[in-house]
């Protein structure tokens, strides 16, 4: 029995829990008394207490690390650690700290973690007196000091997870960070992978590397999945407001990384698995896409048909059930739409399946761009002329409306193609300064009557609220709308062509 209780030390060179330290002084000593002990009976009694209080310890053993882990989060003395400090990462270090949680964010990247310190949010959702005043009380602070795991009871991976150049998932910097975990990690730790990714990732990848570090899941530390489904410039649903799916690779994991969730946000839904919750982020996803690729494909029918596709989506839409209206765009844009159906498909590949959904509505996502300098084309045609030696007007970069966020954003391949074709472009986005596309920085003009007169026409490509649409058109010589952005200007209408 003793034996039992020593095999299961930990092989890492970090101290195990003091839990396990205790229970291995009481059976050495338990099996010194036996070797002492001259009187038979003496030794069975001894054998019996021995059998007693190995009874005691073997259920207390598999749940008293996770009700000491459970106690710490229900009276916020639970030291949170969060890797990767991006639009997942930086909301919920701020949200558990202004629940009174003392959090450590974790990130490579040292400008960030520097202006975390100096109280500034990089995030359009997090204001930096938020982050200033969590870092002013001690509460939040940031670290690419990996050694500092060690020194957290809970750890939230929140990395990118982006495509390779093949389109094949890159899991590296879930490797990564699963690397520092595992090398610091100590007992009775709850760690959360929130990236994005393909069914079997966190049972399959993840749990046998933190084993390595000789601890076991479920008894020395608590894994489980949870998909963040953050939706950046939404200002209804935010980290706190949307329900959490989490799915343990043990109940026990469950259980407690439910606890977890439930200190910061209602509504938390346990899964079955690891695999189910890594589903249910991708099912939510791959719906996205391949709705937007049906209504990008009814825009490109109503085009041939001579209809307004707008007009038909806003009516179909006065359908109380069975009907959700998803709009046309320039293209797919953001971290999540674009990238997350792939990590499904290329998963499904390997197990001789082909997504077919999901590569349609891909194809027909992608090939938006293209269509979109089609139809400007087609426009400057109108007025007999071409795009080459064109000037065009840009509104709007960013991958979706009222934010910064620039990475996939359909504005870069639609600007892509028009300078290819020849069309000298400037651009105004008031929530990004500057870009960078083929190559070379370019800055925001600012809007003003004169450049935008000295254009041959504009393009909607982002539909930020801050513009005054109507002075758009008024000042305009024609505009490519690719958003319905202009739909309450009344005067020239003539002007606007409609994706
Ligand atoms: N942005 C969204 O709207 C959104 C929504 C839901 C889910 N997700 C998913 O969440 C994950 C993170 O996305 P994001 O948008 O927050 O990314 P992000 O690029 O905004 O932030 C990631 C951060 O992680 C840091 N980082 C990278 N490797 C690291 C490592 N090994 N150790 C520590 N820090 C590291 C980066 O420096 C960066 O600050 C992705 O899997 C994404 O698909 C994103």
């Amino acid at each position: 029995m003793g034996t039992t209780i020593t095999k299961t030390k930990p092989k890492n060179k970090k101290s195990p829990g003091q839990n396990d330290k205790l229970q291995r002084i009481s059976v050495s000593n338990v099996n010194n008394a036996t070797l002492d002990s001259e009187s038979e009976t003496e030794a069975k009694a001894v054998k019996t207490n021995m059998k007693k209080s190995m009874k005691k310890l073997a259920p207390n053993k598999k749940s008293a690390g996770a009700e000491k882990l459970a106690a710490k989060i229900k009276n916020k003395t639970a030291r949170i650690g969060i890797v990767g400090l991006g639009y997942v990462g930086l909301p919920l270090a701020v949200e558990f700290a202004e629940r009174g949680f003392t959090v450590t964010g974790f990130d490579i990247s040292k400008p960030k973690v520097k202006l975390i310190n100096a109280g500034k949010s990089d995030i359009d959702d997090i204001s930096s007196d938020r982050v200033k005043a969590m870092v002013k009380a001690g509460r939040l602070k940031a670290t690419d000091d990996a050694k500092l795991v060690g020194k957290v009871d809970t750890v939230s991976i929140c990395v990118p997870t982006p495509l390779s150049k093949t389109k094949d998932p890159d899991i590296s910097y879930i490797l990564a960070a699963v690397k520092w975990v595992r090398d610091y990690m100590h007992k009775d730790m709850l760690i959360v992978l929130e990236s994005t990714t393909y069914p079997g990732t966190t049972d399959e990848i993840i749990l046998p590397r933190l084993e390595e570090s000789g601890y076991k899941v479920g008894k020395d530390f608590y894994l489980a999945f949870s998909p963040e489904r953050i939706d950046p410039g939404n200002q209804s649903f935010t980290t706190l407001n949307t329900p959490r799916i989490v799915g343990g690779v043990t109940p026990h994991c469950t259980k407690i990384a439910k606890l977890f969730y439930e200190q910061i946000i209602s509504g938390v839904h346990p899964v079955s698995s690891t695999q189910s919750a890594e589903m249910v982020k991708l099912l939510e996803n791959t719906f996205r896409s391949v709705n937007i690729g049906l209504v990008n494909e009814v825009a490109l029918m109503c085009d041939r048909l001579g209809l307004n596709v707008w007009e038909i989506i806003d009516a179909a839409a006065t359908k109380p059930f069975g009907f959700m209206p998803f709009y046309p765009g320039p293209g797919l844009g953001g971290h999540c739409i674009p990238i997350d159906p792939h990590y499904l498909s290329w998963k499904l590949k390997s197990l001789n399946y082909y997504a077919r959904f999901i590569e349609l509505a891909g194809d027909v996502n992608t090939s938006m761009p293209e269509y979109v300098v089609s139809r400007i084309a087609r426009m400057l045609n109108n007025f007999s002329k071409s795009l080459k030696n064109s000037r065009i007007l840009i509104l709007g970069v960013a991958y979706k409306r009222n934010i910064q966020d620039v990475r996939e954003s359909p504005a870069l391949d639609v600007i892509k193609l028009l300078e290819d074709a020849g069309v000298k472009i400037v651009y105004n986005d008031p929530y990004v300064p500057e870009i960078t596309w083929n190559d070379t920085r370019h800055r925001s003009t600012k809007l003003n009557k004169a450049m935008a007169q000295k254009a041959d026409c504009c393009v909607i490509l982002t539909d930020h609220t801050d513009y005054d649409y109507q002075w758009v058109v008024d000042n305009s010589k024609a505009i490519f709308d690719t958003r319905n952005a202009t739909a309450k200007v009344k005067k020239g209408r003539s002007k606007i062509s409609l994706l």
